[in-house]
């Protein structure tokens, strides 16, 4: 038998370190990184890391090693990028909901900018900055009211979403905003969602906030920063193509996030402001893979389940949003195709990693990788039915490091 995934030594790492398992590779996530990088064809822009998609120190200093800048949205987060190497000026502070301390720690280490996202929210920052003698940098999250597409739990840009303010009242607001003693205000920000793969809503959203800017401007507001957002969204369907395996056709087959991206930016460009992104999944989904094994086949009369290792708490991304991610055998066999439920071991049966899907037939023992698990993997585990979290190992070319071991019974 020969091995399918050869990006990686998967079949060692199991070996070695046990399933389930995170593996990343630094090559494809600094791959995935610089192709954003050169999407701006030398537009000057700074890219902010949301750090929510993938928050592992390791991979986290990586990406500050490499100049980039981070997007967090907790003091956790802030703590992480700072240990990381993130230099303040490079850090921005998004959220609906930053509570007081967060606000101070913050200040205390003058990061950038906060993406404040309500009125209330601007006078508490005044007011805490000015009693620590400061001033805060601010841009407003403008809510655009459009669809996003995918999942509802992912669209963040619709009027009954409770992200930004609507851009009817971006200038009262700003104008307020300007005449608070300790509030700098810079400008607007906009996200409208995750994995969007229309190349249109990028089209649509960087024309409603060249109008925004526009008003801003007209009604004596200087807007000097526009953050563009994240969401450019990745290839799930169909990241392996092998004939061993059944082809998986979707409309994102083919979609790169710079293509996304490149659609933008000809409007963007034009606005005269200094230009950021903040992605998170394009960065580093490719990059990681969540490997499990198969504990059993059980046949009954409607359905074949492969109960893996696995579960909803090590990625919970099929059970929350029921997302795809490809399942590849690590092992090629001949063994024909068949149609399985993948369910992990917890006592749901929202437990699954996949439904009726046609996969090579597999047996008891045998271990398959959910690709493109890089994103909103790892970050989003838990210890539901006090199962310990799995281990992450990174591989740089021939070596590999265990960049978080996988949680012990007495860290339950
Ligand atoms: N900026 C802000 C303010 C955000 O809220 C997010 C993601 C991002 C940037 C990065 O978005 P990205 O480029 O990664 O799409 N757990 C979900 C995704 C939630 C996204 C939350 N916000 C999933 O697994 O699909």
């Amino acid at each position: 038998m020969r091995l399918l995934l050869k990006i990686v030594p998967f079949a060692q790492l199991v070996e070695q370190y046990g399933t389930p398992l995170y593996v990343y590779s630094k090559k494809t996530i600094l791959d995935d990184m610089r192709r954003i990088e050169a999407a701006f064809d030398g537009t000057p822009h700074v890219t902010y890391y949301a750090i929510k998609a993938n928050a592992n120190s390791q991979i986290l200093q990586i990406l500050a090693a490499e100049g980039l800048g981070a997007d967090v949205a907790s003091r956790g987060e802030l703590f992480l990028a700072l240990r990381a190497g993130f230099p303040p000026s490079r850090i921005t502070f998004s959220g609906v909901g930053k509570r007081d301390d967060e606000l101070v720690y913050a200040l205390e280490h003058d990061i950038f900018a906060y993406y404040v996202e309500s009125t209330q929210e601007i006078e508490v920052l005044n007011q805490i900055a000015g009693s620590m003698g400061k001033r805060a940098r601010i841009l407003l999250r403008v809510n655009l009211d459009i669809d996003a597409g995918g999942h509802a739990y992912v669209s963040t840009s619709l009027r009954h979403n409770k992200f930004g303010l609507p851009h009817a009242k971006a200038l009262e607001v700003l104008r307020t905003a300007r005449s608070l003693p300790h509030i700098d205000v810079r400008g607007i920000h906009s996200h409208v969602g995750s994995q969007i793969t229309k190349s249109a809503i990028f089209v649509k959203a960087a024309e409603a906030v060249a109008e925004i800017i526009r008003h801003l401007r007209d009604g004596g507001v200087p807007i000097e920063d526009l953050d563009f957002g994240g969401g450019f969204g990745i290839q799930y369907h169909g990241f392996i193509r092998n004939k061993h395996l059944p082809l998986e056709h979707a409309e994102e087959a083919h979609l790169t996030s710079t293509d996304l991206l490149r659609a933008a930016l000809p409007i963007l460009r034009t606005l005269d402001c200094r230009l950021s992104i903040q992605p998170g999944r394009a960065i580093v989904a490719h990059g990681g893979t969540l490997l499990t094994r198969v504990i059993y086949r059980k046949e009954t009369e409607e359905k074949t389940f492969l109960i893996v290792d696995g579960a909803m708490n090590d990625l919970i991304r099929p059970a929350l949003y029921h997302a795809h991610h490809q399942i590849v055998p690590l092992q090629i066999t001949n063994a024909p195709f068949e149609t399985v439920d993948v369910v992990g071991p917890i006592c749901e049966s929202g437990d699954f990693f996949a439904f009726d899907r046609r996969l090579p037939r597999m047996e008891r023992g045998d271990v398959m990788a959910l690709m493109c698990a890089g994103a909103y993997g790892y970050v989003q585990a838990s210890v539901y039915n006090a199962r310990p979290r799995p281990a992450e190992i990174l591989v740089d070319k021939a070596n590999h490091t265990v960049i978080r071991p996988r949680e012990t019974l007495e860290q339950l």
